[in-house]
């Protein structure tokens, strides 16, 4: 299989982790034989910096014309001040726009030896397998007007709360669609005890539900959501949430299972291309330094893998070498222990890819992780 991936670092340890996810897709190319052309992007603080623009539309060109798409993380504090439009995070906004990436997924992965890492007791995170469906473009993130407004001489600020019935069918039948190949159960978060987009997402998900008599649907409030996550989150199979609730809560399903950096997420277009992302940020405390974990890239990779290439013997050698270096003791700051192997950056990524290399310790994995 021949693809061509195009690369946005982006800011901080976008860089140092983005470089493991491209080594290991080169060890899986190696060991598998295709090969992937990587082409570089700038987006964020970085692209602010060289081009006047957080997102320079030859990027956007670059990733149009790729099959699938790698990012790092953006902002920092070196941005922090500057004016609203040449914020990093603009940058971010305007692809997922750009590429219509409408739905974001989040799994939340247990790694079986991290239970310890985790701030909840093993019994309730144990086998844990929740993913979370964020809708990506919509919603007060985008909606207008936004403004500082004047009302009855008072000063104030406005922010728009919009979906159309189109942009919430579309992300709930995917959740549906995703949720029949797994556990068959959809959770459908909302405020609809207050918000009119919440009642009209409710409606919307009744409706779908009935094309999918298999899956069960329910539907639960955010701030009970919320709770619920840290309560009871085996209950979970697919959630499907609007944006900002989903921004919320899948950094807390994230760290119930161990650290931020671990995590993947896959945005999904009705044509294409996708775009891959570990869901942690830059890390300015500790960005240069060679100590970031690039796992939650290197899941992404397997996710584009599986995903976007339909790769999924190589996405399972991805994922099963991860479990084995982390099985080993292999570990980076954020997650090390007491008598683990404290590695950085680069000997974490080439402990994986050595492993993804290694044909008969693949095996071996495989049969355990299988
Ligand atoms: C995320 C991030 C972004 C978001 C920020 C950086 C704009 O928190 O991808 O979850 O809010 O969507
Ligand atoms: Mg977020």
């Amino acid at each position: 299989m021949e693809k061509r991936i195009a690369v946005l670092p982006g800011d901080g340890i976008g860089k140092e982790v983005t470089n493991g996810a491209i080594a290991v897709l080169q060890a899986v190319g190696e060991r598998f034989n295709h090969q992937f052309h990587f082409s570089f992007g700038r987006i964020g603080g970085n692209a602010v910096d060289t081009d006047g623009t957080p997102l320079p539309d030859e990027t956007i060109a670059l990733c149009k014309e790729s099959d699938a798409v790698l990012l790092g993380a953006v902002g920092g504090p070196k941005w922090d001040n500057i004016a609203v439009e040449l914020r990093p995070e603009q940058g971010l906004l305007k692809i997922r726009k750009e590429l219509e990436l409408y739905g974001n997924l989040r799994p939340t992965l247990y790694y079986g030896s991290l239970a310890d890492a985790s701030p909840l007791r093993k019994e309730i995170i144990e086998d844990i397998d929740i993913l979370m469906v964020r809708e990506l473009t919509g919603g007060i993130y985008f909606g207008t007007p936004r403004e500082r407004t004047m009302r009855d001489g008072e000063p104030g600020a406005l922010d728009t709360l919009y979906y159309s019935r189109r942009e919430i069918e579309r992300v709930i039948r995917t959740a549906f669609e995703l949720a029949s190949t797994r556990r068959k159960k959809v959770t459908s978060v909302d405020k609809a005890n207050v918000l009119e987009t919440s009642r009209l997402w409710r409606e919307v998900a009744e409706e779908i539900a009935k094309e999918f008599p298999e899956v069960t649907l329910e539907h639960i409030l955010v701030d009970n959501a919320a709770m619920q996550i840290i309560r009871n989150p085996k209950q979970f199979d697919v959630v499907v949430t609007e944006n900002m609730f989903g921004d919320i809560l899948s950094d807390e399903a994230s760290v119930i299972t161990g650290s931020l950096g671990m995590q993947p997420s896959a945005s999904i277009s009705e044509n294409g291309p996708y775009l891959y992302e570990p869901i942690h940020g830059t890390a300015p405390d500790i960005a240069g330094q060679n100590l970031a974990n690039p796992i939650g890239a290197i899941m992404s990779a397997a996710m584009m893998l599986r995903v976007s290439f339909g790769l999924t013997e190589e996405a399972d050698a991805v994922e099963a070498a991860v479990n084995q270096v982390l099985d080993s003791g292999y570990r980076t700051g954020d997650i090390a222990f007491e008598g683990c192997k404290r590695v950085s950056t680069t000997e974490m990524i080439d402990e994986i890819k050595a492993t993804i290399m290694d044909t008969d310790a693949l095996l071996k994995i495989q049969n355990c992780y299988s």
